[in-house]
Parts: C-alpha cells; sequence; structure tokens
C-alpha cells in the first residue's frame, strides 16, 4: 500500500517521513495543543473560496454569488474569513447567526435556512438584519409575514423547493425526494401553492428559489437535472402566475475525497458546464435568466481540515478483530456512528512502516458504535502514545461534534502560512457543568 496514495488532500505532504500540512509538521501541533485537536488550513479554506467565487463569476459574472453553508463548520473565525473572502453565508439556527453576527459577518449577505424556524427565531433573524430568508412551509411564510409586518418592513425570501432529484439514483428515480422534510414540491402542486400565496403577502419579497438535492454529489449531470427542473418551473410560474423569479439558488452537495477511492472534482469546470447548460436552456424556454447562486459547505472546509489523536491501546482479539483505541471518538466525529462515512487514517508515528494489520480505530465513548473507522490498515507495531490522523474532517465534524460522555470538544488549531494559533479553545470541564444548577 502506497502511502501517497492516501496523501487525498492537496495540501498533504510527506517529508522526511513526517506528515505535512501545508508548511506544517503535523505531529508538531500535537505536541504543542495536546490531542484530540482539529487541524484546519486556512490557506486552503481561502483557496477554495476562491475557486468557487472565480468560477462563478467566469459564469455568470456579476448575476451569482456563492453563499458557504456554514452548518459545516462554524465558529467566528469561520464567518471572519468568509467575510473577507466577499463569500456570503448560509445559516440555519439562531445560534449560527449569533455566531456570525459575533464574528461582525455582514448579515445582509446571509441566507437563512431550517425547516423549523420559530417566531422567536424569525424576529431574531429579521432584527439581525439576516438578507434573505428561504422559506420551508406556507405555515412559515404566514408567519414571516405577520411578523415582518409588524416589524415595519419588507423581507426578502426564498422559497424551498424539492425538485423531485435523488442525487444518486436521479435518471431512474427522477421522484425519489419529493418526500423530503425539506421545502415544497413541484410535483404536488405545493410549490406553485406557496409561490401563489408569497405572492399576496404584502410584507414577503419574493425573489428567488432554492433547492439543494443532496451531499457528498460527484455526478455533474445531477446539477443540470436539478436546474432543468426549476428552470421549466420558473418556466411554468410565469405562464401561470405572470411573474419571473430573479434569483435560483441552486445549493451545496458537491463531493469531496474522503479516501482514495473517491474521485476528485474540478469545481470550475462543473459550475461552467452547469451556466452553458442554464443558458442554454434559459434561451429554449424564452425566460429571464436569473442570477444563479451556489451554497456549498463540505467541498469549502472539508480537506482543509484533520483530527489528530493519541492512540491508549491495541487490543487484540485473536481470531476475531484488533482495535486501536483513541483518545477521541464519535464526540468529535459521529459521522461513522451516524452514516458509516469511509475515512483515511493514518499512523503519523510509524508513517514509514509496513501498514500490515487490518482493525478498527474505535473512540474512548461507553457505546459500540463508537468507531471513527473499521477495517482500516496500521502498522502491527502502533502502540500506546502514537499519533494518529483522521483526513478530510474539516466539514461536520466540528460542527456535529458532542459532549456525550460529558467528554470535552478539542480545540481548533488552524494554520495560515507559516503561522499556527487556536481559533476555537479546548473546552473544560467547567465550560461542562457551568450550565447545571
Ligand atoms: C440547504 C443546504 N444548503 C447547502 C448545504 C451544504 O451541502 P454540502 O456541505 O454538501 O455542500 C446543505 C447541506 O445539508 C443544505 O441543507
Amino acid at each position: 500500500m502506497n502511502i501517497t496514495n492516501d496523501l487525498i488532500c492537496q495540501n498533504l505532504s510527506i517529508r522526511d517521513g513526517r506528515l505535512y500540512m501545508g508548511e506544517h509538521d503535523v505531529m508538531a501541533l500535537a505536541r504543542i495543543y495536546g490531542t484530540p485537536l482539529y487541524v484546519m488550513d486556512e490557506d486552503r479554506i481561502r483557496d477554495r473560496c476562491r475557486t468557487y467565487l472565480d468560477a462563478v463569476r467566469e459564469a455568470f459574472g456579476t448575476q451569482g454569488g456563492v453563499y458557504y453553508a456554514s452548518k459545516a463548520c462554524s465558529f467566528k473565525q469561520i464567518y471572519r474569513i468568509m467575510s473577507d473572502m466577499g463569500m456570503g453565508i448560509d445559516v440555519v439556527s439562531p445560534g449560527e447567526i449569533a455566531t456570525a453576527v459575533k464574528a461582525g459577518f455582514d448579515m445582509s449577505k446571509a441566507c437563512y435556512h431550517s425547516n423549523n424556524k420559530t417566531d422567536e427565531d424569525i424576529r431574531y433573524a429579521l432584527s439581525m438584519g439576516v438578507g434573505v430568508l428561504a422559506v420551508d412551509s406556507e405555515d412559515e411564510l404566514r408567519a414571516i409575514s405577520t411578523i415582518a409586518s409588524d416589524m415595519g418592513r419588507v423581507q426578502d425570501i426564498y422559497l424551498r423547493i424539492t425538485p423531485g432529484i435523488d442525487p444518486h439514483t436521479y435518471s431512474a428515480v427522477a421522484t425519489g425526494k419529493v418526500d423530503s422534510k425539506f421545502g415544497s414540491a413541484i410535483e404536488t402542486g405545493q410549490a406553485m401553492a406557496i409561490t401563489s400565496l408569497a405572492l399576496t403577502l404584502p410584507s414577503i419579497n419574493l425573489i428567488g428559489y432554492h433547492c439543494h438535492v443532496g451531499s457528498q454529489v460527484f455526478d455533474s449531470e445531477v446539477y443540470l437535472a436539478t436546474a432543468g427542473v426549476m428552470l421549466d418551473f420558473i418556466k411554468e410560474v410565469k405562464d401561470t402566475l405572470s411573474y419571473t423569479i430573479s434569483r435560483l439558488d441552486l445549493g451545496g452537495g458537491y463531493g469531496v475525497r474522503y479516501t482514495s477511492l473517491d474521485p476528485s472534482i474540478d469545481i470550475r469546470q462543473n459550475i461552467l458546464k452547469v451556466a452553458t447548460f442554464i443558458k442554454d436552456k434559459v434561451a429554449s424556454l424564452g425566460i429571464d435568466m436569473p442570477a444563479i447562486y451556489f451554497e456549498p459547505g463540505r467541498s469549502i472546509v472539508a480537506d482543509s481540515g484533520l483530527t489528530l489523536y493519541t492512540v491508549g491501546s491495541l487490543k487484540r482479539i485473536p481470531g476475531y478483530k484488533n482495535y486501536v483505541s483513541v483518545d477521541g471518538g464519535m464526540t468529535d466525529n459521529p459521522r461513522y456512528a451516524l452514516y458509516s462515512s469511509r475515512y483515511t487514517l493514518l499512523n503519523l508515528s510509524r508513517l514509514t512502516q509496513d501498514r500490515d494489520m487490518l482493525c478498527s480505530v474505535v473512540g474512548r465513548c461507553c457505546e459500540s458504535g463508537d468507531i471513527i473507522q473499521p477495517d482500516v490498515y496500521m502498522p502491527s507495531t502502533t502502540s500506546r502514545g502514537d499519533i494518529v490522523a483522521c483526513l478530510t474532517t474539516g466539514a461536520y465534524n466540528y460542527s456535529m461534534a458532542s459532549n456525550y460522555n460529558r467528554v470535552a470538544r478539542p480545540p481548533v488549531v488552524m494554520l495560515r502560512g507559516n503561522e499556527h494559533y487556536l481559533a476555537v479553545k479546548r473546552e473544560s470541564w467547567d465550560c461542562l457543568h457551568d450550565l447545571d444548577v
């Protein structure tokens, strides 16, 4: 097994038998900050933002934009980076709004999602000046209208539409996602009905449609199929209600490499392909070209990140299994437990040794499902004290972390050029019991 195949992220390299992320010896970071530790490469995040922004500008000129889906990873420094890069943000809770506000983000460049915004959430979002609310249902639409009217304003909104595309089987099962908990389906007539309602409400300004068909999508045809359905719907709305939407947000979802088996996606090529398709389709339908937005999360931050752990034990169960236990687990990375997600793990203390032992890398929680990754190869010399890295953990790891078993969440260290700095502190035990009365 050639280790270079496993350097699945562009910012990783091996020098003198040690793993580097950008200009940083990763083991040295474990020594300085301790483990478990999230490491995130700010330069890589900026690079990914630039790729999207440049591609959208090339494809759509000023009639388009990029919102970072901050559910992928949310803390103040991330919002500062997005602000600096000229990105919009997608937020899904008052907590994400509050964090972005605290970071000084211009909330007029934020879009607020969620399939259940309480009245309090809506009032808070409006009072913080959130630019667009993506409306999930008729109940929510009426609530936003009432609250906006009470506050003496007109609120820009998107309607979240379910185009009926299953990202993994879309050609065979074109209606696969109509039963999603999100949005209003075109197929059932609910998308037309909610559009019609939105146009009657005085405190609502309907500016666009939003859709998001899924995540970890590698097939570019999915986006063409989605755009096609949405543009057909825009045409239908124009014909039925004499109303033309000015924006179409195609959501996020582009895939990233978790293992060497995953392909790598050329974002620029994908966006240019979508743009060509959309322009042709708009021309053939005879509708106005909407401004096109994308909302990537994972593909902005995932491969900027890795997580470092210290090995506590190697347990061999003869004839059965080998377990490598580390000092983190489902509390800092629940994705295998939730979705059987694949990951690449490397023993950084023995990077040049043969990976000759099949094992499961497991966490420290009282839960047999606390598995970071089953069936990976590590050197059979793996021992207590070794440092193990789990790659591609920049998305949906810190943001999904929990305190199960009262395990404190790890800090986030960010890398910028030759510098490293703490972006999120290690949670202390005081943080854990501060809310207890
Ligand atoms: C509405 C919406 N937009 C964007 C995203 C981001 O998706 P991804 O991180 O796969 O790019 C999600 C993910 O769930 C989403 O629900």
